[in-house]
């Protein structure tokens, strides 16, 4: 019983915030939604990621394993994430995406390689070093794309 009702209430924190944030966000074109939730999964894990390599304890390699396996599996499954038309409504993607789709999904490509890269240097049981330093690379990675590609 005691279980049900945590699940209820992050059922409810869900759901507020939910609509909560549809209600800032005043979109309703689903493409720009569901890359913009895709986003925010992606960007939950870096934040918790980053706090799990900062506490250094014996959890933080589970823990870096799982979110470099969320952001590769989010990343998966943004699908075709601009199509035309997605250009249209409350959004920060630049219109560049468009003019220049092959640097762009380049971007894409070293995002998601630098991500791939973080799981296996966690899961090859890399040094906190090496493991600082693939987290910094996929860091780099978003800010690259972000830099030309998102709007401020
Ligand atoms: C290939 C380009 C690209 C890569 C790589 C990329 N992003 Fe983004 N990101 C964007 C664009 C474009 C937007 C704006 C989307 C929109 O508003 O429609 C965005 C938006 C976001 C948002 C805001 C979502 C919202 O609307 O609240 C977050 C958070 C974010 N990205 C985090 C990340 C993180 C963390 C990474 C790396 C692990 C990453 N992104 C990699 C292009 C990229």
């Amino acid at each position: 019983m005691k279980r049900f009702s945590t699940i209820l209430c992050v059922l409810g924190a869900l759901s507020a915030t939910a609509v909560t944030s549809a209600a800032l966000a005043d979109e309703t074109n689903p493409d720009i939604i569901h890359r913009q939730g895709i986003y925010k999964i992606v960007g939950g894990h870096m934040t918790a990621l980053r706090s799990s390599l900062l506490l250094n304890n014996e959890k933080t390699q589970a823990q870096a394993a799982y979110h470099a396996e969320g952001i590769i599996e989010a990343f998966k499954r943004m699908g075709d994430a601009y199509p035309a038309g997605s250009d249209k409504g409350v959004t920060k993607a630049s219109p560049d995406i468009w003019a220049k789709p092959d640097e762009f999904r380049e971007k894409g490509r070293n995002a998601f390689a630098a991500a791939t890269n973080l799981l296996e240097v966690v899961q090859m049981d890399g040094s906190k070093r090496e493991i600082m330093a693939a987290y910094r690379d996929l860091g780099a990675s978003c800010k690259a794309c972000h830099d030309d590609f998102r709007q401020k």
